[in-house]
């Protein structure tokens, strides 16, 4: 492990490929109000469902106290994930106690936007910074047949004006594109919030988990992309905000605002990977197409202090060594269609999607 003290008296820690730890993805839910086909499909996870008993979910001292434990090594982003954060009860109590921790100048909220339209204000005045809403699609019938729900994009989409009315600015989008299910729609989405000044990001489709049937001809690639919303609305590229940005961004040429990609099944960017993640059960994760992650629940609850904890973390992360995206697109024949290889592709045993919040 190599690790120094640059910048600040907290330590920066890297891992087998020379990567530091930057973000902490929380996911305070694994349950969530939608059932997205690519996530969550609702003939799989229906009623009876049984998602993780509150016993063995992270309370929030217990989060609290891990985002002070990564923060001490070098983390300063959070983002606050799912299932669907906003169902998780009180979450701008526990966002309000993350602000005070030191180091950390970020924090960032993923959310369906379903119950926004009630809870923007109280996130903004927990001291949320930023937020970033999931909106696949404005065709009323293709989000919910996206949304394995009987709902539209109508309540997201006030969600989203109560967002900017409370004062989040920039607003992100994201939007996952699926090839032959909303890819005809990515223009009218590119308008629709470019006449509202919010940044679209549209995200290639993933392999992540086990269950969404991913195939190569579904991924509309970020090229194609950036050609299709070029067409209408001329582009040009522009410059990351910062080092590992997961987004490639580009600008309407009549200044109107920004778009990203999000390319990580034809480009991938592994080698700019700073992410870890912590599930809402308390593991460690160490990539989106991890198997599993390390327990630290039962360091928590088995009476550890700061020190062991810190070494745990520290421990996994200098031991980290995944790149799965940069595996899987070395492995993909694109004319052929294919992706052929070990250990990548759909049959790999892999967290779910909801379990880390993407
Ligand atoms: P900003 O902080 O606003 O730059 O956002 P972010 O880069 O943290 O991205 P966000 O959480 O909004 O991620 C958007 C989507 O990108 C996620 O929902 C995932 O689909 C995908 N994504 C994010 N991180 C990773 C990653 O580490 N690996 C892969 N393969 N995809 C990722
Ligand atoms: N591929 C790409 N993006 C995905 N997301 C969820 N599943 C996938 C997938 N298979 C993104 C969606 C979701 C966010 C949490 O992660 O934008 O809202
Ligand atoms: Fe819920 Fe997000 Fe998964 Fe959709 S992608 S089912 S909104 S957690
Ligand atoms: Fe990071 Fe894994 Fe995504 Fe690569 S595939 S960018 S290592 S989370």
């Amino acid at each position: 492990m190599q690790a120094d003290h640059s910048n600040s008296d907290r330590l920066t820690i890297s891992d087998t490929l020379g990567r530091p730890m930057r973000d902490l993805r929380i996911s305070v839910t694994d349950r969530c109000n939608f059932r997205c086909t690519y996530c969550m499909p609702a003939e799989i996870y229906g009623e009876r469902y049984e998602f993780l008993p509150r016993p063995e979910i992270l309370n929030f001292e217990e989060i609290e106290r891990l985002a002070r434990i990564f923060a001490g090594l070098g983390v300063n982003k959070l983002r606050i994930t799912g299932g669907e954060p906003l169902v998780r009860a009180q979450l701008p109590t526990l966002i309000e106690s993350l602000t005070s921790i030191d180091g950390i100048d970020d924090i960032a909220l993923t959310t369906n936007g379903f119950l926004l339209p009630k809870m923007a204000a109280d996130l903004k005045a927990a001291g949320l910074k930023r937020i970033t809403v999931s909106v696949d699609t404005l065709d009323e019938e293709i989000a919910k047949q996206m949304s394995g729900r009987p709902y539209g994009p109508e309540r997201t989409l006030e969600g989203i004006e109560e967002a900017a009315r409370v004062g989040f600015d920039p607003i992100k989008i994201d939007t996952v594109v699926q090839r032959g299910v909303n890819d005809h729609t990515l223009v009218d989405t590119a308008r629709y919030f470019k006449e509202r000044g919010h940044i679209v990001r549209f995200i290639e489709f993933m392999d992540v988990g086990t269950k969404n049937g991913w195939k190569l001809d579904q991924v509309v690639t970020a090229k194609e992309i950036i050609e299709t919303i070029g067409a209408e609305f001329p582009l040009e590229p522009i410059d990351p905000n910062y080092y590992g940005e997961v987004a490639t961004r580009y600008r309407y040429a009549d200044g109107s605002g920004e778009i990203g990609v999000i390319a990580s099944v034809s480009m991938p960017f592994c080698g700019t990977c700073t992410r870890a993640r912590l599930t809402t059960d308390g593991r460690i994760v160490t990539c989106l197409f991890a198997a599993g992650g390390k327990d630290l629940k039962s360091l928590l609850r088995g009476g550890a202090s700061d020190k062991e904890i810190t070494d745990a973390v520290r421990g996994v992360w200098s031991n980290r060594g995944d790149r799965y995206s940069e595996l899987r697109e070395a492995a993909t024949d694109w004319e052929a269609g294919v992706v052929e290889g070990a250990g990548v592709g759909p049959d790999r045993k892999k967290i779910e999607m909801y379990q880390i919040g993407g």
